[in-house]
This record gives C-alpha cells, structure tokens and sequence, in this order.
C-alpha cells in the first residue's frame, strides 16, 4: 500500500473562512484507491509557505504520492504551481497533459488549470485544481496509471511492456 498526503492550497480555508471540501474528498478518493493518507494540511497562497509545506511533506514524512488541491488558475494569488516546480528535481509533464487532456472533455475551462506535477526525491507531487469537482475529475484520470510510476519511483522492478492499458 502506497502512502499519500493531501496539501489543500487556499487563502480562506487557511483562515476558517470555507471549509476545506477539496482537501477531504481528494484524501477520501485516494483511500478509495487502496492509498494511505498519512498526512493533510492547509496553507495559504503564498508560494514561501507552499514550498515549506511541500518540502516538509516530502522529506520529513515517509509518503510516495503528495496532491495538492487549489491555486492552479491565473488569479494573481494563484501560484501552486511555481511552488511545485521550485521543489521538484524532475517535472513529470505528461500526469498534467493527461489531465487537461480528459478534463477537455468535460470543460473547455480545464485549459486554464496550470497544474504542474514532478518528483521530489521519492516523492510523486501532483497539482489539483481548487474546487471539488474539478479536483475529483482530474485525479480519477490518472489515478489508475500513477502507481506504476510510483513502482518505478520506489525501485521495484516493473515490466512496462506487460501493462495492457
Ligand atoms: N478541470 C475539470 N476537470 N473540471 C473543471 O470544472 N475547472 C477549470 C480548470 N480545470 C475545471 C477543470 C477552471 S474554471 C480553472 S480556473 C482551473 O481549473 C484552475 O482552478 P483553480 O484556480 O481552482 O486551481
């Protein structure tokens, strides 16, 4: 069983203004996978306090997959992306493609997620948008591919050529 963390990204859930309903249905979705959700937090938008809680979860805490919900859009606010990138050793561009791709099917509005995903040590990290659906309809199009990425992340021995799909 893989171990995750879920980092919603939100000025006002931060504050206690909303309820976090992003954060709790991204944690609930991955424990229907067969995920551990060992970890989850909120921070503000503000990119400093993002990287901080990115590091912190990556390195400190022993998970293999780490979801941000919120920040992806072009709001002045909206920086979960720079932050995903600045931590990263390695983008993964093809998990945020794949996204934008299904989700394109849904809304012609998934253009505007800037999404990124990337690799921080043993650490798969993968940007959401903010709101609930949105998060849901992005993560269940590559959630069934993720974990032979995280296989290979975690260096077991894994036969690409024996997938079917
Ligand atoms: N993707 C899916 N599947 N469904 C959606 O409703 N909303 C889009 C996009 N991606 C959406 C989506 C919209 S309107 C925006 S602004 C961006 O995600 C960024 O959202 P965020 O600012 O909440 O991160």
């Amino acid at each position: 069983m893989y171990r995750a963390a879920v980092l919603t990204v939100s000025d006002r859930s931060f504050r206690g203004e909303r309820p976090d309903a992003g954060g709790p249905l991204v944690a609930e979705i991955l424990k229907q996978a067969g995920y551990e959700v060992a970890c989850t937090a909120i921070v503000p938008d503000e990119q400093p306090q993002i990287e901080a809680a990115l590091c912190r979860i990556a390195d400190a805490t022993d998970v293999q997959l780490l979801v941000t919900t919120g920040g992806t859009g072009f709001a002045p606010r909206d920086v979960t992306p720079e932050a995903t990138i600045a931590v990263c050793d390695r983008l993964t561009p093809g998990i945020p493609e794949a996204m934008r791709y299904a989700s394109m099917q849904v809304t012609n509005r998934a253009m505007l997620s800037r999404a990124q995903a990337g690799i921080r040590k043993g650490t798969l990290i993968i940007n959401l948008p903010g709101s609930p659906k949105a998060a849901r309809e992005n993560l269940e199009a590559v959630l069934p591919a993720i974990s032979h990425g995280l296989e290979m992340l975690s260096g077991v021995p894994a036969d690409c050529a024996s997938l079917s799909k």
